[in-house]
């Protein structure tokens, strides 16, 4: 049902008249400022004011072209009758951004509610699509609950080498595993390195900026299609323009994300991340983003939903393609449409009309690379959550990027307990290791790394790479970025650092993974692993001061979103005093 006829605010009821509209000494102060800007009363009084949060940074090439973006959101704004302010706020560009963008996603998503929430803005578009930018972007706006569009800075072009295309990230792994085995030569790695990332936007394969913008859309937080259209498409900046000018409608309508996001919004963005083939980030992330609204997304919901929604979108690292012939085989919304069976289609968005609505006339151009459901590329989702004993509260598999015969797979354990260690040994050509071991990260979750980094597609030892293995079967506390394949199990909860089960494990250990059945079993008994537990001490705390120490102190687990503890949902905030 779309909200046709909901209450329009008055000029007084915006929240920035808090600020500029009241005859008293501090809204004067606020007033003389704004002309001070060059502002005067016809280009703001009575209008809604819009917050650009802008995630454009010189350290985050994915978002080098955002501020021609704000400039057309502005331009849209104005057409509108609003009056536009654009903000930085944190990038969080996921190449340069350490130890892990994911340690400074909570960092921007507190930074986005206080913005929000200090200023006087009476709704927002947030520019980003990097990686965490979107989740942190969402969830700070969940909590400001303030009308608020989600415009994604759109994909970069597809890579090229020699003639061949190349995709972001895996292509990397890939090419880096053939360099280790003699196959590549340095001139060659570094025409490679010219090639692949040719042009603005996020990276173009399905990995978790794709997934998380493409999920954003399905949430109802997206204009229908920008999330598939790259970024140095003319109709980016056309759909950047349409962006401000709806913002304008929706402050006005006060449609604020709790009137739009329910929990069946949420069951449409896992049932959409399965047939997408996505990013296993995307599971934290939403988790997070829900639990900024107060639903509760248990990751057996994911396991469930995996395994009814086929895998339609034919994109690496599951399939074939990128995002540029996605986009032009039709995009999110002819997937949406071709998979509307498996949603719920009544629920509403930022356009004010349903999703159904939205995607009422969106057309497959190429079906092949958007598979309708009689023909799908895999006839479940490919993303698994397994139990037992190494994982009590979880662990996710991407089973859809594994070799297929490691699935169900024992073999003896062979454990890391520092990413720089497993690096070093790794190089070993003496390394005890065997195409049937299972290599194991720990100490790399959310508080043993600190920030759950994209370590989880350990590399194969050089031994065997020589050997031609590629593939093993790896597990860990931490995740592995969306553009990553192999058979790697990953959020291992509780993690290692906080005494879960993986902190035990000891080499040669057996250990079996058994995707068909969802388990991840360690052949220790009870009674062993309660000795073993009585002798392990966690280690010493590392940070005293500062951002880290806070982190350290308030993040959840994984199966819990990794968010804060103190973020997460609760009674509302009281709006700022202004005196
Ligand atoms: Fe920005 Fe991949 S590095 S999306």
């Amino acid at each position: 049902m779309s909200d046709s006829t909901p209450a329009r605010k008055t000029p007084e009821q915006l929240r920035s008249y808090r600020w500029y509209g009241r005859d008293e000494l501090r809204s004067f102060g606020h007033r003389s400022r704004a002309k001070q800007a060059g502002w005067g009363a016809e280009d703001y009084v009575g209008k809604p004011i819009i917050g650009i949060l802008n995630t454009w940074s010189d350290l985050n090439s994915c978002h080098m072209h955002l501020r021609l973006t704000a400039d057309a959101v502005k331009r849209g704004i104005l057409q509108a009758g609003g009056h536009p302010m654009e903000i930085p706020v944190m990038s969080v560009g996921e190449m340069l951004t350490k130890p892990t963008a994911m340690f400074h996603r909570n960092f921007l998503a507190m930074e986005t509610e206080e913005v929000l929430r200090a200023h006087p803005i009476d709704g927002a578009v947030l520019l980003g699509g990097c990686d965490k930018s979107t989740p942190g972007l969402l969830m700070g706006a969940f909590s400001a609950d303030i009308p608020v569009i989600y415009m994604p800075c759109g994909p970069m072009m597809k890579g090229n080498w020699r003639g061949t295309t190349l995709g972001s990230g895996s292509d990397v792994w890939k090419y880096w595993d053939e360099k280790r085995a003699g196959n590549l030569s340095w001139d060659e790695w570094c025409e490679i390195e010219d090639g692949i990332a040719r042009s603005p936007g996020h990276c173009m394969t399905m990995g978790t900026a794709s997934t998380l913008t493409a999920l954003a859309e399905t949430l109802g937080l997206v204009l229908p299609g920008a999330s598939s259209i790259p970024a140095v498409d003319s109709a980016h900046t056309r759909m950047a323009a349409a962006a401000g000018r709806q913002i304008i409608e929706n402050t006005w309508l006060d449609r604020k994300p709790s009137t739009i996001v329910d929990a069946r919004s949420f069951e449409n963005a896992i049932a959409v991340d399965m047939a997408l083939g996505g990013s296993t980030n995307a599971i934290v992330h939403l988790i997070a983003m829900a639990g900024r609204l107060g639903i509760k997304l248990p990751l057996d919901k994911f396991d469930e939903i995996s395994r009814r929604v086929p895998l339609l979108a034919n994109l690496r690292p599951a399939g074939q393609y990128l995002m540029e012939e996605f986009f032009l085989a039709g995009g999110l919304p002819a997937l949406l449409h071709g998979m509307q069976d498996l949603l719920h289609t009544d629920v509403p968005t930022i356009t004010g009309k349903t999703l159904g609505e939205n995607i009422a006339s969106a057309i497959t151009h190429n079906p092949d690379v958007i598979r309708p459901l009689s023909n799908p590329l895999q006839p479940d989702g490919g993303t698994a959550i397994l139990r037992g004993n190494l994982c009590p509260n979880g662990a996710v598999i991407k089973h859809a990027a594994a070799t297929p015969h490691l699935c169900t797979h024992t073999g003896p354990a062979l454990v890391f307990d520092s990413y720089p260690a497993m690096k070093i040994a790794v190089e070993d050509m003496d390394l005890d290791v065997t195409p049937d071991t299972v290599l194991i990260l720990r100490n790399a979750g959310p508080v043993g790394a600190p920030g759950m980094p994209e370590w989880g597609q350990l590399p194969i030892p050089k031994k065997l790479i020589l050997q031609g293995v590629r593939d093993m079967v790896r597990l860990s506390d931490c995740r592995m970025s969306g553009t990553s394949y192999g058979a790697c199990a990953l959020h291992i909860a509780p993690e290692s650092a906080i005494g879960g089960p993986l902190a035990l494990v000891q080499n040669g250990d057996l250990i079996t993974l058994d995707v068909p059945n969802r388990k991840l079993h360690l052949h220790v008994s009870d009674e062993d692993l309660a000795t073993r537990r009585a002798t392990w001490t966690p280690a010493p705390p590392r940070y005293h001061r500062g951002y880290p120490k806070l982190y350290v102190e308030h993040v959840t687990q994984s199966n819990e979103g990794a968010d804060f503890d103190f973020l997460q949902h609760g009674p509302a905030l009281p709006e700022p005093e202004i005196f």
